[in-house]
């Protein structure tokens, strides 16, 4: 399963076979054709080859037509054969031992905000376009919040009302969703809160869930990929009153990691293309941390807690470092695991969130890297889907000397997630294709789902497809009861939002929904991989009094639609 454990130097033996390969098919793609062009021509015969065939003339002539279209059809299948291997090779990136790490890791500023006259803390975000500098030297035109390209880190504890005025000065609507935050629809921030460019919307609610590491993003049908990918992002932590004794020097020892690859054309501008062959949509060659390039960062103390963020629109990364040190799993999406895992890797799909504490020495330096994750791909689809790549993405670079910090406890917290036991409703969710869930696709004025408050269901999310997808539900973080079957395995055991479904698996997950009712306004559940949500891989719910679920009604009256019909 890693490859770098086996063999004697096998980083070097996995670069030289990539470089070997890539410089014998790569950097001659088009001369296996070129070459076989003689070979080809000589059966039409030349004019001084003996005539041993005494055809009559019209059947010589159908003779000659006959090889001429031969070697035309055997000219086209080596060409595109040849064409074949050469994008085949040319599809996998490795930057494994490549990255200079030579740029401060940018850490994005953290929020403060102001308390109004009834106590709530108040944030001001202004989604904006601008250029940054991505890359070295060159302006990239980028969109971000309070800022050119990303946005500040929002922090808030459990009690607190938040208030957030969103101002949009971006040409296009947009939204801004709270991705695990459990809160009342109407504040949620998804397609149905869209905010008109040059209007502000201010969603309030009380913060009341376990610390963790949430994000912010845009949300708007059909183009949350393209507004994501221009740059607009950003963390929202959560705190609580359990005393955990963990890294939690924001920017010191408790530090942000948001991974997002990008492609870049010549002029700097981003390439938002994809392959027609990958599964995922479009895949970066760079991974910028936190939006900056060939990334390191000095570390002061012996633990070095990351919060690490796959934003990334449909890239799927297998975390770990170069020398394979062990690293402790502490929290996953919604906040603290019960005890600390001990991992060598942990895979995220996008939306998905690790917080992982590292252990560093005096003086060295060690690199985060992404090694080729596990999509359930065969070896053509997993190549053009990113299964194949590697990544280095961090240098961490420990101080000579390094000030001690307190061991990770073994136990953490206890978890507050949803109990199966209690759970009366099962429900089923197909995903097909890269578009449907139970063969529909997203439409706005249609609710799929309707549920109870105060109750707890079991969500069955089977990916009947040929492409991986995750499942990402809004509002709740729920537990994973099974994959496939099986027990979850210890790291995958705390609470959720963002579920990993690979082709032909089915995930079961216990949610509860809580506290808030809206029977007009829905929540989503989609896949998270960014070109599958906007292509229609994304449902709806509700959640209502008990009994308002029967004459609930399966139409927003929110939609824009509406309004215009009526
Ligand atoms: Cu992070 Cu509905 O999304
Ligand atoms: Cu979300
Ligand atoms: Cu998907």
């Amino acid at each position: 399963m890693d490859e770098v454990t086996i063999g004697v130097d096998p980083q070097a033996a996995v670069a030289e076979i990539h470089t070997a390969t890539c410089y014998r098919l790569g950097s001659t793609p088009v001369s296996p054709p070129v070459r076989s062009i003689p070979t080809m021509t000589t059966p039409t015969g030349p004019v001084n080859e003996p005539r041993r065939l005494r055809l009559p003339r019209p059947g010589r002539r159908w003779a000659r037509r006959l090889l001429l279209l031969g070697a035309a059809a055997s000219l086209i299948l080596v060409a595109a054969l040849a064409v074949g291997v050469w994008m085949y090779t040319q599809a996998r990136v490795d930057t494994a031992g490549d990255v200079a790490f030579d740029q401060p890791l940018h850490i994005p500023p953290l929020l403060e905000p102001q308390t109004d006259s009834d106590g709530r803390a108040v944030f001001d975000l202004q989604l904006q376009q601008g250029t940054t500098e991505l890359l070295p030297g060159i302006e990239t035109a980028t969109w971000g919040a309070n800022g050119s390209h990303l946005g500040p880190t929002l922090r808030a504890s459990r009690g607190d009302i938040v208030v957030i005025n969103v101002a949009n000065t971006l040409p296009e609507a947009t939204t801004l969703h709270w991705h695990g935050m459990h809160l009342p629809a109407a504040a949620d921030g998804n397609p149905h809160q869209l905010i008109p460019p040059g209007e502000t919307w201010s969603p309030t609610w009380t913060i009341d869930q376990p610390a963790a590491t949430l994000w912010y993003h845009p949300h708007p049908h059909g183009q949350t990929a393209d507004h994501v990918y221009r740059g607009v992002a950003g963390l929202f932590l959560l705190a609580d009153d359990q005393r955990v004794e963990v890294p939690d020097d924001y920017g010191i020892d408790d530090i942000p990691v948001i991974l997002q690859d990008k492609r870049f054309n010549d002029d700097g501008s981003l390439d938002a293309g994809d392959h027609f062959l990958s599964t995922v949509g479009q895949l970066g060659d760079e991974i910028l941390v936190n939006g900056t390039y060939s990334p390191y960062l000095d570390v002061e103390r012996d633990l070095v807690r990351l919060r690490v963020l796959n934003g990334s629109n449909g890239r799927i990364y297998n975390l770990g470092f170069d020398d394979d040190r062990t690293f402790e799993l502490i929290a996953t999406d919604g906040g603290l695991l019960e005890q600390p895992v001990a991992l060598r890797r942990v895979q995220l799909s996008p939306g998905e969130r690790a917080e992982v504490v590292v252990r560093v020495d005096s003086g060295e330096r060690t690199v985060l890297r992404s090694n080729s994750p596990d999509i359930g791909l065969d070896f053509v689809q997993r190549r053009f889907s990113g299964g194949d790549d590697r990544f280095d993405l961090l240098e961490l670079r420990a101080a000579d000397n390094l000030a001690e910090s307190p061991p990770v406890p073994n136990r953490l917290v206890s978890e507050e997630l949803p109990d199966s036991a209690e759970a009366d409703t099962t429900r089923t969710f197909e995903l097909s294709g890269r578009s449907r869930i139970n063969g529909e696709k997203m439409d706005m004025s249609r609710i799929d789902t309707v549920v109870a408050v105060d109750t707890t269901e079991i969500w069955e999310v089977t990916n009947r497809s040929g492409n991986p997808h995750n499942f990402h539900i809004h509002d709740v973080q729920f537990r994973i009861l099974n994959l496939d079957g099986n027990t979850p395995p210890p790291h995958l055991e705390g609470p959720k939002d963002t579920v990993f479904i690979p082709p032909r698996s089915t995930g079961r997950v216990a949610v509860r929904f809580a506290d808030y009712t809206n029977p007009d306004v829905p929540y989503m559940y989609h896949c998270h991989i960014l070109i599958h949500e906007d292509a229609g891989m994304m449902g709806q719910f509700t959640v209502v009094e008990p009994d308002e679920i029967d004459q609930e009604s399966r139409q927003t009256p929110t939609d824009p639609r509406h309004d215009h019909d009526g």
